[in-house]
């Protein structure tokens, strides 16, 4: 059971909080894991009143809770600590109304969850704190990308810095509230076996895909400023790259845990420049097919320019300058409107040193974040009969199957380690600054060598470059 505080969402009408945030929390509430007097309050400038803001949070909390889980009894009790407040974040007078409705409550934790567009975060948190709202026990949550570019991204945290302590601050990025993504950490730091090969000398490469089969749907206004190297790249696709690379911390605590992850951004070698057509593809989906069904090109989507040149998909490889990982490719690789949605890591470990026998792979371990939660090694074996013919057989290991209770959402866990107090799987301010200074120069560099994206059709695995970028290393993508 968590502390007495009042949750405040901060674009409580939009996608994020509506899809998102409020199962995550009905959840919560439904497992008893939120205190009695935990109150929440949607804040938002669209003028409804608290009835209409419940009918429209039940209606979006019913179509994303499994039925099972959705009770009437759990409904009332969670719509009863649920409140709608209307104001203008630009509006400093509104964060004076805001507090009176609050009411006294110094001592309650307060929880800002910032679930809106970042060129808002340095207003409102100046306001909170002109407010009185901005105490020592405020926690303020701010959603990914924060900012466009390094430059940006300093000036938000400098303005975040100026009104809260960095142990108040829990920047999110949903990726690290995924179990399987967790489950990467005990795989490596609480089993031997692996660490003696985890390195240069006996790992080929890496593989790092995210794929999507949905398009940018009603973000289309969002999307198209961002590109998926700042939507998933810079974020999502770093931190499963840092899990990967970063040496054991010493603690399993916040900053023993990030200032490992910020060691491995740091030592990412730049790509810049010229290098960016060597090292780097872009692709933007054109119509296809996806699941039987017609889709649009990506610049005929809603709030889309029609001649757009924003990237939809992004492989690159990447290196790390240390001394576990020099000269080891890491591929990053993700996009909306692919074939299949899945979320995975290969490990592709060396031939052995000496062959004995004829074929035979080297073996890979593949990690699978979703929509299985798999974990699997590839091995060589004798196929039965006679001679000596080898294939590779697979020990699989379903975390599905292996542990049956349901599965929590990414948001359940990181709201409630907000609620808590734990910032260990939240970015600190170096670590997204030091992500910022490795995509920008990719950024510019596209920018300056006019590296239009490629098309690839809906419903494929991605533009042919992205292969090529393998195939030329004599390497493929594990499709
Ligand atoms: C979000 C991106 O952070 O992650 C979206 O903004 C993307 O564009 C989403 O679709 C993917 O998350 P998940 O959990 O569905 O893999």
């Amino acid at each position: 059971m968590t502390q007495p505080c009042d949750m405040l969402v901060f674009g409580g009408t939009g996608d994020l909080a509506l899809h998102k945030l409020l199962p995550a929390l009905y959840h919560l509430h439904r497992d008893g894991r939120l205190h009695p007097q935990l109150r929440i309050l949607a804040i938002a400038r669209n003028p409804l009143d608290v009835q209409q803001y419940r009918a429209l949070a039940e209606r979006h909390c019913r179509a994303q809770v499994a039925r099972a889980d959705f009770t009437n009894e759990a409904w009332a009790g969670f719509a009863a600590r649920l409140d709608y407040f209307v104001m203008d974040v630009s509006q400093s007078a509104d964060f004076g109304r805001l507090a009176r409705h609050l009411g006294p409550g110094e001592d309650r934790g307060r929880v800002y969850y910032l679930a809106i567009a970042p060129r808002l975060f340095e207003d409102i948190a100046r306001h909170l704190q002109i407010a009185g709202l901005a105490g020592p026990q405020a926690r303020i949550v701010l959603e990914k990308p924060i900012g466009h570019s390094l430059e940006s991204a300093l000036a938000i945290n400098a303005a975040i810095g100026a009104v809260f302590d960095e142990r108040q601050v829990f920047r999110i990025d949903h990726y690290l509230g995924k179990e399987t993504v967790q489950n990467l950490m005990a795989l490596r730091f609480a089993n031997a076996l692996f660490e003696p090969v985890w390195r240069a000398g006996h790992i080929d490469h890496v593989q790092i895909s995210v794929c999507e089969t949905l398009g940018v749907e009603n973000r289309g206004s969002y999307y198209d400023h961002a590109g998926a190297m700042r939507d998933m790249v810079q974020n999502h696709l770093l931190q499963l790259l840092c899990l990967v690379a970063m040496e054991a911390p010493v603690r399993f605590d916040a900053d023993a845990v990030r200032t490992e992850k910020v060691k491995i951004l740091e030592a990412l070698k730049p790509i810049s420049g010229l290098d960016v057509q060597d090292k780097t593809v872009r692709g933007q989906y054109g119509a296809g097919k996806i699941g039987g069904q017609e889709v649009p090109a990506y610049y005929f989507e809603k709030n889309v320019d029609n001649d757009s040149d924003t990237e939809t998909f992004v492989a690159v490889q990447a290196e790390i300058d240390n001394w576990r990982w020099a000269g080891v490719p890491f591929y990053l690789r993700t996009g909306k409107r692919l074939a299949r949605k899945y979320s995975e890591i290969v490990i592709q470990f060396k031939p052995v040193p000496h062959r004995l026998f004829n074929g035979g792979e080297a073996n890979r371990l593949l990690i699978r974040l979703q929509p299985e939660e798999r974990i699997s090694l590839q091995l060589m074996a004798k196929n039965p009969g006679k001679g000596m013919r080898l294939e590779p057989v697979e020990l699989d290991l379903n975390l599905a199957q292996a542990f049956s209770q349901r599965r929590w959402d990414a948001y359940e866990r990181l709201l409630l380690d907000v609620i808590e107090g734990d910032s260990t799987l939240f970015m600190r301010r170096d670590e997204v600054e030091a992500a910022w200074r490795w995509v920008d120069p990719i950024l510019e560099g596209w920018h300056e060598y006019y590296q239009s994206p490629r098309s690839y059709p809906a419903g494929s695995t991605g533009p042919e470059q992205a292969h090529s970028l393998l195939e030329l290393q004599g390497r493929e993508w594990n499709d």
